[in-house]
């Protein structure tokens, strides 16, 4: 049984994804033991807290710098003991010594086709801002393995979703959740969870 946490910051409309993904056996040899956010008021925490999910809140803000907020990030989540880690809308940096601790073992979902529209300024709402400012006829989402740098992991999944001529960022990030997001994630974690996929020299095969 793959034991996974999952970090969030707002909605949880992936969390969800996850969580329905498991109830209905589309997930399978998984089990989510605790949800962290960074905003107590996430509707993501009110989610897990319907499932019955222990829902944990570790503010930047509730600590005096970030080194000390990085290290208790990282305390609570080594204590919870993941096979694996899913960062679902997490909108906070992971820290290097989380990165340390769970090599390969922590995985991230990004609104846009990467190396397209990602790094630093690039989350959220914003990704699909950037997207239609540039014009962009066809955009995505990826799943990835999480490094040090910012979205630049070995790649998982990817999945492409076509830009309207009428989209408002709002539309089009509702397009890819719907399309690209809420399917990639949970496929990535049955995936891995049931063995079948491999990371060599920064490169994910899956097995044959
Ligand atoms: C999702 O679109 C996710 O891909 C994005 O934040 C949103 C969270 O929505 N993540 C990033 O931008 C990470 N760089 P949700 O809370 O409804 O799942």
């Amino acid at each position: 049984m793959l034991r996974i946490v999952v970090c969030v910051s707002g909605s949880g409309t992936n969390l969800q994804a996850i969580l329905d993904g498991i109830d209905t056996g589309r997930v399978t040899n998984t089990e989510l033991t605790a949800v962290i956010s960074n905003n107590a008021g996430a509707k993501a925490l009110k989610r897990a807290e319907e499932h019955g999910i222990p829902g944990i809140c570790i503010s930047p803000r509730e600590y005096a710098d970030r080194e000390t907020f990085n290290r208790a990030f990282t305390e609570e989540l080594c204590r919870r003991k993941p096979d694996l880690v899913v960062l679902a809308g997490f909108l906070v940096k992971i820290p290097e010594q989380a990165v340390a601790a769970f090599p390969n073992r922590i995985i991230n979902i990004h609104p846009s086709l990467i190396p397209s529209f990602c790094g630093v300024g690039y989350y959220g709402l914003k990704v699909h801002e950037k997207a239609l400012e540039r014009g962009v006829r066809v955009t995505g989402a990826t799943v990835h393995f999480v490094n040090e740098g910012m979205d630049e992991g070995p790649i998982i999944a990817q999945k492409a979703v076509y830009v309207e001529d009428n989209d408002t960022p709002e539309s089009l990030q509702r397009r890819v959740m719907e399309q690209a997001e809420w399917i990639l994630l949970p496929q990535a974690i049955d995936d891995i969870a049931n063995g079948r996929l491999t990371v060599a020299d920064g490169k994910v095969r899956r097995k044959v």
